[in-house]
């Protein structure tokens, strides 16, 4: 398959809406100097997260897995004057790699990071018993989705928009009898999904610029009476 017009295509959508300033070219930067991987969305991944946010009249969002803070950026420049980011990042060096370039982006007011495993932070974030949460936008580490998600549920309300990344993992959601565990943990997420009648969901294929792969978009259902 010829997937040079993916990326093309994907730069020139890009060029045109959700062209990237000092600040994102910074961070991507950033991880290569500081030695993270390249897993950071794209532009316009970024883009379409932000666009989710408005569609949700998002105040209040959580992430799981800041890498180097790139989503986070794009997520927290949707936000209303008085809103926040919650983000979760287990690995330290992210971490204060991720806040650096949270602070280079002006926007240190408005994300809290989060340094832990998201299975440790997120039952903390539940005893905090604060408002649910209007997007969350899981793309932490793939074997536990299905229990990230079922957390998601609980600080959700109706109407809260849950995305998840890395679904499809370049077709290898197709093989059963894969082995490799990030795959086996998208393949119990989708399945959950289907399952599950708490949420409307769909997932949009994505391909462009990072490898072949989609995103998992569900909405909490209104509880009909
Ligand atoms: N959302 C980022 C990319 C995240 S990459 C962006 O688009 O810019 C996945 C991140 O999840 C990595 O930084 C990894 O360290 C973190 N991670 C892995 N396991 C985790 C866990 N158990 N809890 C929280 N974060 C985790
Ligand atoms: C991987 C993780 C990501 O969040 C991503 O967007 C791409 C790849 C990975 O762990 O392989
Ligand atoms: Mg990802």
């Amino acid at each position: 398959m010829d997937t040079e017009i993916f990326s093309q295509v994907d730069n020139y959508i890009s060029n045109l809406l959700a062209p990237e300033d000092k600040v994102l070219t910074d961070t991507i930067k950033s991880l290569g100097a500081e030695g993270l991987p390249q897993h950071s969305v794209s532009p316009n991944q970024g883009k379409f997260l932000q666009v989710m946010m408005i569609v949700c009249n998002a105040k209040k969002v959580l992430e799981l897995g800041t890498l180097g803070g790139y989503s986070t950026i794009w997520l927290a420049r949707a936000l209303p004057n008085n809103g926040k980011v919650v983000t979760i990042e287990v690995d330290k060096h992210h971490g204060d790699v991720a806040q650096k370039n949270i602070n280079n982006a002006g926007l240190s007011q408005k994300v809290d990071l989060r340094v832990g495993k998201a299975l440790d932070i997120l039952p903390q974030i539940i005893a905090e018993k604060d408002e649910p949460f209007d997007m969350i936008f899981i793309d932490a580490d793939k074997p536990p989705y299905a229990e990230y998600f079922d957390y998601a549920l609980q600080l959700s309300r109706p109407g809260t928009l849950i995305i998840c990344d890395n679904v499809i993992r370049e077709g290898k959601v197709l093989d059963s009898n894969t082995i490799d565990e990030k795959v086996k943990g998208v393949q119990r997420l989708n399945k959950m999904l289907s399952l599950n009648t708490k949420v409307t969901a769909t997932i949009l294929q994505t391909v462009g610029v990072k490898e072949y792969d989609g995103m998992a978009i569900a909405v909490v259902n209104r509880v009909h009476v």
